[in-house]
């Protein structure tokens, strides 16, 4: 995998480039898709090329191992044969749900044993074996196992709990390295910075993560209920620190304002949730700001949802029925939210790379970041 940096912003850290995979390139900042079990919920595979124009989607080795399980997987010839998604896929390691899904598990130095939340079948996953399956599934970038801590967490757990990550990257990295990929392509291993929200902590672990010299880092470890104001400062910290000729990418993040923030900062890559997840309950992020479009204001409203943005569903269809379709639970009306709205997010870091590009990034984003979070 390549990483080219096009452009340097003057004011603050941010830049674009192009991370050059075997299934195509990238242009970033770039907001991924979340497509947990090999499918973005409630958005087909054409959609997310042509009217949201995503570039590469993510997918998670706990739920695709669980199912569909590997075999078929393999049977298929990997997951973009088998989900038709020809463009780049990452996968997470597991190393976040296995903690937040399964209820009851156990950490140990060889991996985590884990009751699957599925059928309650007990499972183990260890870094070997997680960069086995991730070579099955065969994403074009495959994420180390690490453990995600939550927060607060106190220092001697983060502490220890890091060590232990940056063990089991060595041993991620030791079997990445003798081993190939299924399918006749190229795979890249991103290692993830863990330590909390110790700033000494995540100096350390930047500090090992950078030394170990792949193709790109992640941040992991945020956005999980701590204040943001300290997610930026541990993004700040540990970005300085990672090299700047390898992408950067922020996991599990977040808000418009935090993604632009985060660019702000050096960040290259985001994935998140909330877009998908908010759209299915009504929320909306436009270009105006956000609309919950489940409340009685829009319920006559007959203005095209976001006619800025030029798509198909927000030129076509207005608030007024989309509102009628999420409060009526039809399946339609997830299916126009969620287009909507990760054609926002993939809008919003296009603007950033044209911002970055023309030199006006900074005053832009500080403008933006305040505008998109208003509540209309
Ligand atoms: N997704 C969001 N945060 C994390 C993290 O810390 N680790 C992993 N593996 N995935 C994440």
């Amino acid at each position: 995998m390549e990483f080219k940096i096009k452009h340097t912003d003057k004011d603050s850290k941010a830049r674009t480039g192009i991370v050059k995979t075997a299934h195509g390139d990238i242009q970033t900042p770039i907001f991924m898709p979340v497509g947990t079990a090999g499918s973005v919920k409630a958005v087909h595979q054409r959609e997310l090329k042509d009217d949201i124009e995503a570039q590469i989607i993510l997918g998670n080795t706990y739920h695709l191992y669980l199912r569909p399980g590997l075999d078929i997987l393999q049977k298929a010839g990997g997951l973009h044969k088998f989900n038709g998604w020809d463009k780049p896929i990452l996968t997470d390691s597991g190393g976040y749900q296995v903690y937040s899904l399964s209820g009851t598990r156990k950490i140990k130095e060889e991996g985590v044993t884990f009751k699957s939340h599925i059928d309650g079948s007990k499972h183990i996953f260890s870094p070997e074996g997680v960069m086995d399956i991730q070579r099955k599934i065969g994403a074009d970038i495959m994420m180390a196992f690490d453990e995600c801590t939550p927060y607060p967490c106190d220092y001697e757990y983060a502490r220890k709990s890091m060590d232990m990550t940056h063990r089991w990257l060595d041993r991620c990295i030791t079997r990445f390295d003798e081993t190939e990929g299924h399918y006749g392509y190229e795979q890249t291993l991103f290692p993830i910075v863990q330590g909390s929200t110790y700033k000494d902590l995540r100096k350390q672990s930047a500090e090992v993560i950078a030394s170990k010299g792949r193709d790109g880092n992640a941040i992991g470890g945020l956005s999980v209920g701590e204040p943001a104001e300290m997610m930026y400062e541990m993004t700040e910290l540990v970005c300085d620190i990672l090299p700047s000729d390898k992408p950067r990418y922020l996991m599990g993040v977040g808000t418009p304002a935090n993604i632009l923030e985060c660019i702000a900062l050096g960040v290259d890559m985001f994935d998140c949730v909330m877009p998908t997840r908010n759209a299915r309950n009504g929320m909306l992020f436009t270009t105006e700001g956000i609309i919950n479009i489940r409340n009685k204001k829009w319920e006559d409203d007959l203005s095209p949802i976001d006619p800025a943005l030029g798509t198909y569903v927000d030129t076509f269809y207005s608030k007024a029925y989309l509102r009628h379709l999420i409060t009526s639970k039809e399946i339609l009306g997830a299916q126009i939210a969620s287009i909507h709205n990760l054609t926002f997010y993939l809008w919003l870091v296009e603007q950033a790379r044209e911002q970055i590009e023309q030199g006006t990034f900074y005053s832009w984003k500080e403008k933006m970041a305040r505008k998109l979070m208003e509540r209309l």
